[in-house]
């Protein structure tokens, strides 16, 4: 007898279908998986064989091929055991149903049950896109696959308890509609609140342009002036998440295995903070079947590089296609994939080794020759491609002793929030989330300047020596900064301020 059932596999963020064909014939009692499969499916076998012995059921002592189908697709990972399971007991005609319309996907365990499984969110949007009607899934997945409306959730705890639906002597109940709302409307308390943070007034008005329009920000100042404090505190001020930037957020997590167990939608933007010894695969994903790296798991949130310099520069140099495009590429022998990577990044560094260069009141002991050697660590082009360059002094006495509590993280929130929804509007028809990656053809629409902005921008590149690219982006914050102002044209005092983020000379 012969069987077919569907189930999927994912490449980069997105599934597809895989047809499991069961042939059971005589001859001597084997079972064969072909259609390349890696060293997880093939291992699924002895999963497959022990948990369906212990299910009530029965494994077929016969030949036994599975064909998993398109052949020219890799197969990875042990998803595909549940599939081949109950294709089998469909084949040896232990249980009967059709399998058209139903998509089946999950890991078993030798005693038959079924365990958390990477990727679900992806597979399920892909079978309800393909017009599937019913998914089978491990039940510690089935929250999360419920984000996906309009199709049936079927939640299996174990093998026996499928078989048993499958043969309508006990029906699984389906998964219950998501219930975004208790997701989504949750108040959270911060443990940085920019109110904590005393002076830096600068900073924290860069910050709010940054979080506003998803521009990235570089801080540079003496030890211990408060750089790593802003950072941290950058998150009690970024913008809610719509629930299409939530979903592609779970997706990317659901894919790297790392959404965690009673999380099944991420509400809130991410901030990863890698340390500066991980590697270039870390940071931007990779390995033998490439997985999301940092930059894709801060889709959306925040990269937040504390220490810059520190960073191997080969590493550094790799985020420079990321942060151009906003996703990242990674080819391997087994094919190229594509994840998302638009992220808001944060770093942080010293002035110089010693870190008093830019101290007025303090000597800085480094040699020309070192603190040439520091900042060569991180290259011009990928200074370039950083928005908002900040300085970040030392507090005088006054500033630290002072009783003055700052503005409260809540009240910067509001403001940017108000600037996201004028960004919403104004990108209505368009992929574009933010001022920051507009494209050409938006620039001209959205960031036309009159003679006055033109010449004061004409003296700054001219003075300057701006690149194209610094250009552009001194349009994009001003945008930004217009929008903060509810301002519907940008104005010269918009370009002035956003001239002022443009790095200086005596910074290198
Ligand atoms: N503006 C500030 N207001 C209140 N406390 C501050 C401020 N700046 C620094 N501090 C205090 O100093 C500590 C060190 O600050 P932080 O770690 O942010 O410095 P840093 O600039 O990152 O230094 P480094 O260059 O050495 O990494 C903070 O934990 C905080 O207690
Ligand atoms: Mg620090």
């Amino acid at each position: 007898m012969i069987s077919k059932v569907n189930s999927a596999a994912v490449l980069g963020l997105e599934a597809q279908p895989v047809e499991v064909e069961v042939d059971i014939s005589d001859g001597l009692p084997t079972l064969t998986i072909v259609g390349l499969p890696d060293k997880a499916v093939e291992e699924s076998k002895e999963r497959v064989r022990s948990a369906i012995k212990n299910s009530d059921a029965k494994f077929p002592t016969k030949r036994i091929i599975v064909n998993l189908a398109p052949a020219d697709l890799k197969k990875e990972g042990p998803a595909y055991d549940l599939p081949i399971a109950v294709g089998i007991l469909l084949a040896h005609e232990q249980i009967s149903f059709d399998p058209k319309k139903v998509l089946i996907l999950g890991e078993l365990a030798l005693n038959g049950a079924l365990r958390h499984t990477n990727g679900i969110l992806p597979m399920v949007s892909m079978a309800k896109e393909k017009g599937y009607e019913e998914v089978f899934l491990p039940e510690t997945n089935s929250k999360e696959a419920t984000i996906i409306e309009g199709i049936k959730i079927i939640p299996v705890k174990n093998l026996k308890g499928l078989i048993r639906h499958l043969r309508s002597e006990k029906m699984i109940q389906k998964k219950e509609k998501f219930d975004f709302d208790s997701y989504f409307n949750i108040e959270k308390d911060f443990d940085f609140d920019l109110a904590y943070i005393k002076g830096q007034e600068h900073a924290k008005r860069a910050m709010e342009i940054a979080a506003s329009g998803s521009h990235n920000i570089l801080m540079s100042g003496p030890p211990g002036s408060g750089k790593t404090m802003l950072a941290k505190a950058f998150s009690s001020i970024l913008p809610k998440m719509t629930l299409d930037e939530a979903v592609e957020v779970t997706k990317i997590y659901s894919i790297a295995g790392v959404l965690p167990k009673n999380t099944p939608l991420i509400t809130e933007r991410p901030i990863r903070s890698p340390h500066h010894t991980s590697s270039d695969i870390a940071l931007i994903g990779g390995g033998k079947w490439p997985r999301p790296g940092e930059i894709s798991l801060a889709h959306r949130g925040v990269l937040f590089l504390d220490e810059l310099p520190e960073f191997p520069r080969f590493v550094l140099e790799v985020l420079r296609q990321p942060l151009e495009d906003n996703t990242i590429t990674i080819s391997r022998a087994s094919g190229s994939l594509t994840f998302p990577a638009k992220f808001i990044l944060i770093a942080a560094q010293n002035p110089c080794p010693c870190g008093f260069l830019t101290d007025d009141s303090r000597n800085c002991v480094c040699s020309p020759t070192q603190v040439l050697h520091y900042h060569k660590k991180v290259s011009g082009p990928l200074m370039d491609r950083i928005d908002l360059h900040i300085e970040v002094p030392r507090l005088k006495y006054e500033n630290l002793a002072s009783e003055k509590v700052a503005e409260e993280s809540k009240k910067v929130k509001e403001r940017v929030e108000k600037a996201r929804v004028t960004q919403q509007k104004r990108f209505e028809n368009s992929k574009t989330i933010t001022n920051s990656e507009m494209t050409s053809p938006e620039m001209k629409i959205h960031c036309a300047i009159d003679e006055e902005s033109g010449n004061l921008l004409r003296t700054a590149v001219n003075q300057l020596g701006l690149s194209a690219r610094s250009f552009n982006k001194i349009l994009k914050i001003s945008r930004t900064i217009a929008d903060l102002e509810d301002s519907e044209k940008i104005q010269t005092k918009h370009i002035a301020e956003a001239i002022q983020y443009r790095p200086r000379e005596k910074t290198f």
